[in-house]
């Protein structure tokens, strides 16, 4: 059996469902079990927290993975891409508020900078020469500029609304991502057999 972590909930769900449908490989009853064999391919499916995934894979609890770019990089562990899947695209960018007036990079020097993704700004930062404070924070990233916990975010951006809604600008895109298949480096030839037919 291959072992596959995909995303419990969230924008990557459904069309991590949708893969394996087009592969025809028939799931039992979904995400509520947080685990799912199939009926016709040797894989089995686990459902976790994508900030988790890439753990779970170097680890060797999961063979295989697919999950966020930006969320491999972010985490730094030695884990495989092995396949662009084309969707679940979206940026990961700097956003001050409107107001703000903007123009360079180094608009941001000195500033307080929210994030869920502490060390892809902590290296865009270094690479941009640019001195700022980064506030670690696990999620509702785009209200911190609002509600004085920090003067700019840094958070994916798909359609831009969340942005929007929060009276925010996008000034610096970081990187871009998608979704992707990712390994652990180590699998076994019975399970890399297994991989290059789903691949197929
Ligand atoms: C992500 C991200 C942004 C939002 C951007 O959150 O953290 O808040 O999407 O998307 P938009 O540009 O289309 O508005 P998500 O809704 O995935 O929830 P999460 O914060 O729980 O990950
Ligand atoms: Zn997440």
């Amino acid at each position: 059996m291959l072992k596959i972590a995909i995303q419990k909930s969230g924008r990557l769900y459904e069309d991590s469902i949708k893969l394996f449908k087009e592969c025809g490989i028939e799931l039992n009853n979904g995400n509520k079990q947080l685990k799912s064999v199939a009926y016709n391919f040797p894989v089995e499916v686990y459902f976790f927290r994508d900030d988790d995934i890439p753990q779970y894979v170097y680890d060797g609890v999961a063979d295989i993975g697919i999950v966020g770019e930006n969320v491999i990089l972010e985490k730094g562990k030695d884990i495989e891409i092995i396949y662009r899947l084309g969707f679940g695209r979206c940026r990961l960018s700097i956003a001050v508020p409107k107001s703000m007036t903007y123009n360079t990079v180094n608009d941001l020097e000195g500033l307080k900078i929210a994030t869920s993704y502490y060390s892809l700004v902590q290296k865009f930062l270094a690479e941009k020469n640019v001195n700022a404070e980064i506030h670690e924070i696990s999620g509702s990233v785009e209200i911190a500029p609002g509600i004085g916990l920090a003067d700019a975010s840094c958070d994916l951006v798909s359609s831009g609304s969340k942005l929007f809604t929060n009276g925010l600008k996008e000034v610096e895109v970081g990187l871009r991502s998608e979704a992707v298949l990712c390994t652990n480096k180590n699998l076994s030839t019975e399970n890399k057999g297994i991989l290059e037919k789903l691949l197929l």
